[in-house]
């Protein structure tokens, strides 16, 4: 059984994750999306509702399970017994960042290996932060994310939560 785990801070989720997700079922037997506490930055969503969110979008992909980890990647993977990382490359600018960072992991753990896959092009422009920032200044954001996302977005907006 092949297990793949696909890290990152899903705040929140986009059609460019669901996307990579969507590829990743269909090579993997398992999909472990998970979710990072990265205290770098102050996230619009709190852990629970990013994994909440997540599980709800993706309760239709029997492979797919929504996990969050904190501290390094490279403990999470053998934590969770994944075979692979997987992280998506959207642009040229993404490599230079997502290099480092699976060379780091193979360097803090000989075994982590990095699978890079590209989204289709239409969601390669699209990043969480992007969403976020066309949100708060009132931009029409509900085509980069799914359904349940853009409904979670809109009420942290009435809310006055997006700063
Ligand atoms: O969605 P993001 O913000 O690009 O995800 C980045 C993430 C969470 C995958 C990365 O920051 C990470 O792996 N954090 C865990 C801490 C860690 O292991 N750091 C050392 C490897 S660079």
């Amino acid at each position: 059984m092949r297990t793949v785990l696909y890290p990152g801070s899903f705040d929140p989720l986009t059609n460019g994750h669901l996307d990579l997700i969507d590829r990743a079922v269909k090579l993997f037997d398992k999909v472990l999306v998970a979710v990072a506490v990265n205290s770098d930055k102050s996230p619009l969503f709190s852990m629970d509702e990013r994994v909440q969110l997540i599980k709800e979008v993706c309760a239709h992909y029997h492979k797919v399970e929504v996990v969050s980890f904190t501290g390094l990647l490279v403990e999470a993977v053998v934590m969770y017994q994944a075979d692979a990382v997987l992280r998506g490359l959207r642009a040229f600018s993404d490599f230079e960042y997502e290099l480092q960072m699976a060379f780091m992991n193979r360097s803090l753990n000989k075994n982590c290996e990095t699978i890079f896959m590209m989204p289709n092009e239409r969601n390669s422009y699209v990043s969480s932060r992007m969403v976020k920032e066309v949100a708060r200044l009132g931009g029409n954001f509900a085509q980069y994310v799914p359904e349940r996302v853009k409904d979670a977005i809109q009420k942290k907006l009435t809310a006055g939560e997006v700063s």
